[in-house]
Parts: C-alpha cells; structure tokens; sequence
C-alpha cells in the first residue's frame, strides 16, 4: 500500500522501490520466456506469458509495484503501423510520412485486438494474489504520451534528432493536430482496456518530451496530455497518475502546473534539486537515478540513494532509475540496493 499511499501525498516511513523495465532482458527467467516466442508484439499480446513476466521482478525482489508487461508501440501496431522489434536495431514501424493523415476508423477492432493486455492484468493479479507477499501489490498500467507515440510514427523507427517529428509539425501544424486528436484516442481506448482490468495506477511515458521544440509543447505536450488525465480522471477519480515528461528542462515546471499529476517521474539528466524546488509539495517525485550508477553499483549507489532521499525528505517519493533498467545490470546490485534502502531510516544518511 506503501506505493498508492505515496502517490496519494503520503510520505511514508521508507519511500516504495519499484524499476522502469523492470521485466526485462537483466533476469535470466524473462530471456527464458521471451526466447519461446520469436515476435515481441505476439509476445506482449500473449496474456499468460506477459502476467508471467509481469510477476517475476515482484517475486525476486518484492518490489512494491507490478507493472504490466506491454509495450506503448502495442497501439501504433494496432492502428496499422506493422511495428516489428529486430533484435539489436529496436522497433521499425510502417512511416507516417510528411503531411500524412492516419486513416483509420475501426475502433471496434482497435479494442478487442489489444483486449489480451486486460486478460494478463487479470491473469497477473490472480498470480500476484497467490502470495500473501504479493496479494496487495497494486499493478500499473502505463501508454506512451501521443508526442513520444508520434516521433516513431513520423520516424518510423527510434531517432536521436526527430528531424521528421519536427518537420512535420513544422509543415503542417493542423494536419499534426488531426494526427493526434487520433493517437489522443488510441491512448484513450488503450488505457480503458488497463482501467476495466482493473491497473491501480496509470503511469504516461513521454521518453521524448525533451526533444519536441520548446513553442509547440503546449499544443502537442500539455494540452493531448491534459486531455488523457482528464478522461482517467473522469473515469475513475481513485486512479493516481505518474508523468514522465523526460528531459523536459525547465518546462517540467509548467508541465506540473498544467496536467497536475498524482506524480513526476524525473530522469537522470534532470537537475533534481531544481524540480523539488520549483514543483508544489503535493506532487510525488519518482525516479532520477541514472541506470548506469545502478550498473556500477556498491557505495557510488549508495551515496546517491542517500543524497536523493535526504534532498526529498520533504516530499512523498517513490525510488525508481531515470530511465529504463539496462540489460547489463547484475541482479546482485539490484538486490543489495532494495536491501539498502528497506534498512536505512528514511531522511537519515548512515553512510
Ligand atoms: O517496465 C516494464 O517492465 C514494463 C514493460 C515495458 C516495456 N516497454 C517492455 C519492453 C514498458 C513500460 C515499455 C515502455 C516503452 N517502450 C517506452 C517508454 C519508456 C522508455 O524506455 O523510454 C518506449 C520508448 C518503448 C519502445 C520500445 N520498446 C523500444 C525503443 C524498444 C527497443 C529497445 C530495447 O530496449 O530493446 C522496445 C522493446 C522492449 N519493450 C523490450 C522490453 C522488455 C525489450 C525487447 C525484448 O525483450 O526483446
């Protein structure tokens, strides 16, 4: 409960753990199972093997929250973008080319395609239940944020500058907005699936929020996101939602000002000090330390777990990296810092 409460402006006696990409390629079970299925979108859509490595983190570390095992280009597959994972490459996808406009219109088939995301939330809680350890470990639910959704529509893979996001937004502004008034509802319908299962959180991924130019976030950061928060919102009052607007520099002040999360999630490359001074108290903070300090591991680790959690002393926090587990990453580290953090009283270095 540690987890909801902190979310719900608690600041509890040790902050919750839980890890981005959590189930992922470091654990040797989750290779096991992705191994027994060449494709990785028929992999995320088969529900017994997606619930299967949902659990697995929370049963090795007890983490404080599952998240679902999915993947935000899931909806781009399904509104026809054919996405395909090649190993070593990342996702290649069907090209949204300059000036294009996403025709499609069956929803209907929209939904009752990804309906195997709601039947491995069952299926994950019905696993987690199992275990008095895990019986009240809540499940996140997460989409990717439509400006993140759009550069891989508009690259037709991962980028390092966006140059075709941009200059489609550039070329044709009113055509981008009909692009995501469609990938609004995509997102929509993707998290009502999460919802009616039953997810007890909802987390927004927009990995590439840093790199949209700073005159049209309000037009396809805050305001799609405004309008996603507000349906969650709507449907269900209870459901606290985690934003992760990643390298967002200082627009992660308006950013917190506009949509109001339950939660910021910051990544590493973001100044800490500045966000915990410059956001209101009532916003939980999640996340920023970097993957790779989580690679090195030993007292390095722990002086920076020491250093976040005095800074955010204050605040409801939640532990997380800023960005994603990397696949290099020793079990061991992950372990010992879990221990670490369980054993040391909260706002009180013992280094
Ligand atoms: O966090 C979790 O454990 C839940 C599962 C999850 C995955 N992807 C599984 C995955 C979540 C929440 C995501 C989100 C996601 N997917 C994001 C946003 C977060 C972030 O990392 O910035 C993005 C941008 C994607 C798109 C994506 N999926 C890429 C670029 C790749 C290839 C790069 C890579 O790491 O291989 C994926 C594949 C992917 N999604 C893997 C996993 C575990 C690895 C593929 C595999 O196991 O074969």
């Amino acid at each position: 409960m540690n987890f909801l409460n902190t979310l719900n402006g608690k600041i509890t006696s040790q902050p919750p753990i839980w890890i981005m990409r959590q189930a992922g390629r470091y654990l040797p079970e989750y290779r096991r199972i992705r191994n027994t299925e060449l494709n990785f979108i028929d992999f995320c859509l088969n529900a017994e093997k997606a619930s299967e490595v949902t659990c697995q983190p929370i049963k090795k570390f007890n983490l404080d929250a599952a998240i679902i095992f999915s993947d935000i280009l899931l909806v781009l597959h399904k509104l026809d973008f054919k996405v395909s994972f090649i190993e070593n490459e990342g996702p290649k996808l069907k090209k949204l080319n300059l000036g294009e406009k996403i025709n499609f219109s069956d929803w209907k088939k929209f939904r009752s395609d990804l309906a195997p995301v709601g039947k491995a939330i069952n299926l994950s809680r019905a696993k987690l239940n199992k275990n008095v350890n895990s019986k009240n470990t809540p499940i996140i639910g997460f989409s990717g944020s439509p400006w993140t959704l759009f550069t891989y529509l508009t690259e037709g893979q991962s980028s390092k500058d966006f140059s075709n996001a941009r200059k489609f937004l550039w070329s044709n502004t009113y055509r981008s907005e009909e692009v995501f008034e469609i990938l609004v509802q995509a997102v929509i319908y993707f998290l009502e699936i999460q919802l009616d299962a039953g997810v007890n959180a909802i987390m927004l991924f927009d990995s590439w929020a840093g790199s949209i130019p700073a005159r049209f976030r309000n037009k396809f950061i805050y305001e799609p996101t405004r309008k996603i928060v507000q349906y969650v919102r709507a449907k269900n009052a209870s459901i606290p939602i985690i934003c992760f607007p990643k390298s967002m520099g200082e627009g992660i002040v308006e950013f917190a000002d506009i949509i109001n999360p339950n939660c910021i999630a910051v990544d590493h490359l973001t100044d800490i000090e500045f966000v915990h001074r410059s956001i209101p108290k009532n916003i939980a903070i999640q996340g920023n330390i970097d993957p790779i300090c989580l690679v090195h591991g030993g007292n390095i680790l722990k002086r920076e777990v020491d250093y976040l959690l005095n800074l955010i002393s204050d605040r409801p926090y939640i532990f997380n990296l800023g960005h994603g587990i990397l696949p290099e990453t020793s079990q061991q580290n992950l372990t010992d810092i879990i221990s670490y953090i369980r054993e040391r009283k909260y706002g009180i270095s013992n280094s």
